[in-house]
């Protein structure tokens, strides 16, 4: 059996006359760029996350980036991030020329809990970016009550975690501002690069929809220096298409998760922690930790699964770090995550049936 770790295809499938003739509508009314079916994307994205307002652009990186000069970012600031996430959530800090300040994750959950945020404060610290990795809300109450007592700006980076939810809330909607990617894998994908802000803050949204496109405040009007970070029409269209999908594709991604927790039983693996009382997770990935990872990893490839490593190096082990850093000090469960993690295949059309096969595949390695 050949299992991908991310099938797209089903889901063109499922979808293709309505996005067909979506983005030929497109093509013969020429609104390639921005246009009504971005603004209308933008419009129903805020509602279903619950912020008063939504600015598209072209990557989750350009969201991040554009989020932080927004909180008014720059040189000489320091921003709290986590060294275990996708090097974009860091890249963004640097292109501002702040600081990033990266900490350890904790050991169940990988994210980013209180203990040591708190314990990376500084006078300098203008912006905490907690990442909801692989889709698993950060707890977030007590880093919103330390950095409201000091006027920090909490980002959130949901690009994993579309649709989570937190105490109720929509991830994305709780920090001062959220930022999403649509990369195609996605649990919300488009057709190509794709990204947002979700915020309260209109002064902000409104900033950020000057700089996504060269800093203009009307047409060929610049009051300062922007960016081409516009969404294109078809992004917006396939988005506008798929958002109405995506509570169902998420609650096919938690029974797929439970799935695995069943069929994983009696394996030595160590699974993604279950959600809290106060948390819906949506499962961006199925990040589980092996012993023996890459020979584990090796004989799930000969059986046609395909599998990921998310990711080989914390941030602080990369060679942009050291290079511009030097060596940092240590931080000991994102270093051990990364000789550890394994994704396993998730995408919400994930059968039974390729459950058990890749179970069986990984019992039979570890006999
Ligand atoms: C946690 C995280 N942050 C930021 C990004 C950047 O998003 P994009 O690839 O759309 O620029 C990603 C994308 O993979 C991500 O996973």
């Amino acid at each position: 059996m050949k299992i991908p770790l991310v099938d797209l295809g089903q889901q063109y499938g499922e979808l293709k006359s309505e996005i067909d003739a979506s983005l030929r509508s497109i093509c013969e009314k020429t609104q390639f760029i921005l246009g009504p079916s971005v603004a209308d994307f933008e419009a129903a994205f805020a509602e279903y996350c619950g912020t008063k307002g939504c600015v598209a652009v072209n990557s989750g990186t350009s969201a991040l980036h554009l989020a932080l000069l927004a909180a008014g970012i720059g040189p000489g600031d320091e921003v709290i991030c986590p060294s275990w996430t996708f090097i974009a959530t860091i890249e963004a800090v640097m292109y501002t020329g702040a600081t990033p300040i990266l900490i350890d994750s904790e050991e169940e959950t990988y994210n980013t809990g209180p203990d040591a945020v708190r314990a990376a404060i500084t006078e300098k610290t203008k912006a905490i970016i907690l990442v909801h990795l692989y889709g698993h809300p950060v707890r977030m109450s007590e880093v919103m009550e330390m950095a409201q007592e000091r006027e920090i700006a909490v980002i959130e980076d949901a690009a994993q975690a579309h649709g989570a939810m937190l105490d109720g809330k929509r991830v994305g909607s709780i920090g001062d501002i959220g930022c999403f990617s649509f990369y195609p894998s996605k649990n919300l994908g488009a057709f190509g690069e794709g990204g947002a802000v979700t915020s309260n803050n209109e002064e902000w949204l409104a900033h950020i929809r000057s700089l996504r496109s060269h800093g203009e405040t009307e047409r060929y009007v610049h009051g300062e220096i922007g960016f081409n970070m516009r969404m294109s029409g078809f992004q917006g269209a396939v988005l506008g298409i798929k958002l109405k999908h995506l509570d169902v594709w998420n609650e096919k991604r938690r029974t797929a998760a439970s799935m695995y927790r069943n069929a994983l039983k009696g394996t030595p693996l160590i699974l993604p922690a279950d959600d809290r009382s106060n948390t819906k997770q949506v499962y961006h990935m199925f990040v589980v930790r092996a012993p023996k990872r890459d020979e584990l990893r090796a004989s799930l490839t000969e059986k046609g699964i395909g599998t990921g490593i998310h990711y080989l190096r914390p941030t602080h082990k990369q060679p942009l770090w050291i290079s511009r850093f030097g060596d940092h000090r240590p931080l000991p469960v994102s270093e051990r995550l990364a000789d550890e993690v394994i994704s396993l295949p998730i995408f919400p059309e994930l059968s039974e049936e390729q459950v058990s096969y890749i179970a069986g595949s990984i019992k039979d390695f570890y006999a």
